[in-house]
């Protein structure tokens, strides 16, 4: 368990709230392994319908946390960051996000595997890897392009600007823009729904909207294997290093 995750049962509903705002809601190999642990056991447990995603403080998420990656890269299928996204792909839960502030990196790819996204208008998304001199992950490569055609997406990709609320909304990459704070209202308002629905049906809509799951990790796990030389390259290094430094990256040293 992690201090930064606070993981709790809502009725139905396995809510998962980051909780580490000094840090933008950065994502520590700890909080990693806690979430890939309860989503595991909320798999087996037909008591959870769904599965919430919230974060504390003022913003979602900020995306992997950038000192483990420099000093505990995921190296395995047992590291706690490929089981999260091993989760994120194969859960059979109802996955749902109430979001605010940045999302960035997992922060916005996370929400590719959503069913439902309940955005506040604070709310930007930003695919930031290759700024950050790494390729993307969660499957965002194949998810991203099939979501808002592959023009948009190799924009969204390579540049890694803010996508906000109301772009991210008429790309589809949120469900709805609530009011300012109501996006976790919205979230299990939503969840809450799902309890008067028959499980089986959802479950067998789930599967047949997630048919081609196979593909998804297959593409996953090249993602993987592109992000761990980036993990080990020196653009990857200058671009952590001009990051905490505050300062902008001058890769052509790198
Ligand atoms: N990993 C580790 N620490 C992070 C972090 C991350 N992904 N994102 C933010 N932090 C830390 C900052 O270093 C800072 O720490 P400090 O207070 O000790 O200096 C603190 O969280 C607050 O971040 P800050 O940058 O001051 O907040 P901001 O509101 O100005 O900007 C972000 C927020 C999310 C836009 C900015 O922090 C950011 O770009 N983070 C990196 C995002 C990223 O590239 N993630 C990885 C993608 S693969």
């Amino acid at each position: 368990m992690s201090e930064h995750v606070e993981i709790a049962a809502r009725g139905s509903c396995l809510e998962i709230h980051l909780n580490r705002p000094d840090k933008k809601n950065a994502i520590t190999n700890a909080m990693y392994a806690a979430m890939a642990d309860a989503m595991t056991a909320a798999a087996a447990n037909p008591a959870v319908r769904s599965i919430v995603f919230a974060g504390n403080g003022a913003s979602f998420c900020s995306g992997n946390d950038l000192q483990d990656f420099l000093q505990a890269p995921p190296k395995n299928p047992s590291s706690p960051v490929l089981r999260f996204l091993d989760c994120i792909a194969a859960t059979p839960k109802v996955m749902i996000a109430a979001v605010h502030g940045h999302c960035v990196g997992i922060g916005a790819t996370l929400l590719l595997h959503c069913d439902y996204v309940a955005a506040d208008p604070t709310t930007s998304l930003q695919y930031s890897f290759v700024k950050m001199a790494l390729v993307p992950e969660a499957g965002s490569s194949l998810l991203l392009p099939r979501a808002v055609g592959r023009l948009k997406a190799a924009e969204l990709l390579l540049l890694g600007d803010k996508i906000p609320a109301g772009e991210a909304l008429s790309l589809g990459l949120v469900s709805r823009v609530t009011a300012e704070g109501d996006q976790l209202t919205a979230a299990r308002a939503f969840a809450a729904r799902l309890d008067a629905l028959p499980p089986e049906a959802i479950a067998a809509t789930r599967k047949l909207l997630n048919a081609d799951r196979q593909t998804v990790s297959a593409r996953m796990a090249e993602e993987i294997t592109a992000f761990q030389h980036r993990l080990a390259s020196s653009e990857f290094r200058e671009a952590v290093a001009a990051f905490m430094q505050k300062r902008a990256p001058n890769f052509a040293k790198s």
